[in-house]
This record gives C-alpha cells, structure tokens and sequence, in this order.
C-alpha cells in the first residue's frame, strides 16, 4: 500500500499520512523504551506482534460496541486507522497495584484494589507525562466534562473487556493504559480508543504463577520480552500454536 508523508515518529511507532483524507497508517517498531526513554533497545519482532495484538483487541471492542480509530491491518507491521486529535492524557486503569501507585502509597505489588481505579496523565514527553488531578483537565480545557463523562465509560468498558479476554486465557489484568482521540462526523464529534493496546500498555501477570507477560520484563530485565507477547499472543490464539515450518525450496531434478 502506498504511503504518504510521515507525519511523526514515536517511540515505539512512526505515522504516515493514509491513502484516504482522515487516515494514517500506523507503523509499528521494535523499539523499547522505559523510565520515560531512559532504558531503550531494540527487541527483534516486537512491532509485528504489538500489531497483531492492538488488531485483535480494537477489533473485539468494536465487536462489543466500543468504539476505536481501527480500520484494518495492512501487513505485518501497519494497520489504517483514523486520524483523530489526540486528547492529551494518558488514561490509566488499575485493577491491582502496581508500578508507579505500588510505589507512591507504598503497597506491595499485586495487591487487589476495592475498585478499579482510574486516573490521568497528561502526555508530555518533557515533562514525563506526570500525573494530573482531574481539575487540571477541565481547568486546562484538555478535555471536557463532557469529554471526561466518555473517557470514564470507554475506560471501564475497555477495563472489563480486557479483563474478561484476559481472564479466559488464565492471565491477570493488572492495569492498562489507553489514549483516546477525537473523530468528526459532520457537526458532531465523537470518542475513541486510539493508539494501540498491547502488552507495551498493559501489565499482564499469569494467574498461576504471577509470572509477568508485559513490559515489565523490559523494564525490570526478567528475560526476553518478545518470548513473553508471544505467549500472550498464543494464548489468545492470536498466533498459531505450530506455525506452518517455512521450508526451503527443494530443487526438482
Ligand atoms: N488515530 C490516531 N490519530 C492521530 N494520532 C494518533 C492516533 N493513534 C495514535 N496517535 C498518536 O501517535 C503516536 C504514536 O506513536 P508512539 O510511538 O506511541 O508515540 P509516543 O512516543 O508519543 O508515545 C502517539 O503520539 C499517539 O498519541
Ligand atoms: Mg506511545
């Protein structure tokens, strides 16, 4: 598919003007970044999967009627999304302690909360997307009350998807983050789930042995990341188990 101007590259992808007005293609890297790009490398095959999986989960969300930027997945390492105007928070959900909360309030990781929590950052990238109490959203004109009404039903909504698809193939949603943007159709506007979902934005724990299936293998060197999403990815049959083995060509007499 022919791609036009790239638009921005990112951390983990690069943008590229779509072949209609009102999409982008989404490019997605190996790149690894932590600590808010402190800690990079590059982790061969991890663009491929973090693609396949930001499909499989958009696609089950607008099958469940949330909706998201998602069109298709061109190949290997794009999909075609919607442009929409990013909201400039990074919203979280947390179901368990843990990361930057576990350390803040000073609770052991894994602790289950009375709720899931969900709270905001705003993105910037030189500031370190720092936390933001909800007053600064609408004080800052970041986003409406109106807005934040959405945000907090998309996010439980994506919350309970997730944790349910999750908890089916015996992993623990611990927490997640998603970014929304805004699309316009005619006079109107309205919300999606933007950017991807993968195991970059989620912590991802095995029920049985709490084994860590996320970016937290990354960021705390637990061993190989992309051994990890692909078996995020096998678990939720978004890989074949016994991928077909790629012969060479045999020469015929
Ligand atoms: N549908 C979309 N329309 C416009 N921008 C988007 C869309 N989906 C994601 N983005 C933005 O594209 C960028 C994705 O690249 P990424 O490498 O994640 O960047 P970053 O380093 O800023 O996190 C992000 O800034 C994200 O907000
Ligand atoms: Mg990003």
């Amino acid at each position: 598919m022919a791609r036009g101007k790239k638009l921005y590259e990112g951390k983990a992808k690069v943008l590229y003007e779509g072949p209609e007005p009102g999409t982008i293609v989404q490019y997605f890297k190996d790149d690894a970044t932590a600590f808010n790009a402190e800690k990079k490398d590059v982790i061969d095959g991890k663009g491929v999967l973090n693609n396949r999986l930001s499909e499989f989960f958009m696609l089950g969300l607008d099958q469940i009627g949330v909706p998201t930027h998602f069109l298709k997945r061109l190949n290997m390492r794009e999909q075609l999304v919607r442009r929409c105007e990013i909201v400039p928070l990074e919203i979280i959900v947390r179901n368990f302690a843990a990361g930057s909360m576990a350390k803040r309030l000073g609770m052991e990781e894994g602790t289950k909360l009375p709720r899931p929590i969900i709270e905001y950052s705003y993105k910037d990238d030189a500031l370190g997307d720092p936390l933001v109490p909800e007053e600064y959203i609408a004080a800052f004109g970041w986003a409406s009350q109106h807005d934040m009404d959405d945000i907090y039903s998309i996010a439980m909504r994506v919350n309970d998807y997730l944790s349910g698809v999750m908890y089916g193939v015996g992993i623990k949603l611990i927490d997640f983050k998603i970014e929304v943007g805004r699309v316009f159709e005619g006079d109107f506007q309205r919300l999606v789930v933007a950017d991807e979902i993968s195991p970059d934005s989620c912590r991802l724990w095995d029920i049985e042995t709490g084994k860590k299936l996320d970016k937290d293998v990354f960021r705390q060197d637990l061993g190989n990341l992309t051994d990890a999403y692909t078996e995020v990815a096998h678990r939720l049959g978004v890989l074949p188990k016994n991928p077909t083995p790629v012969t060479k060509p045999t020469l015929i007499n």
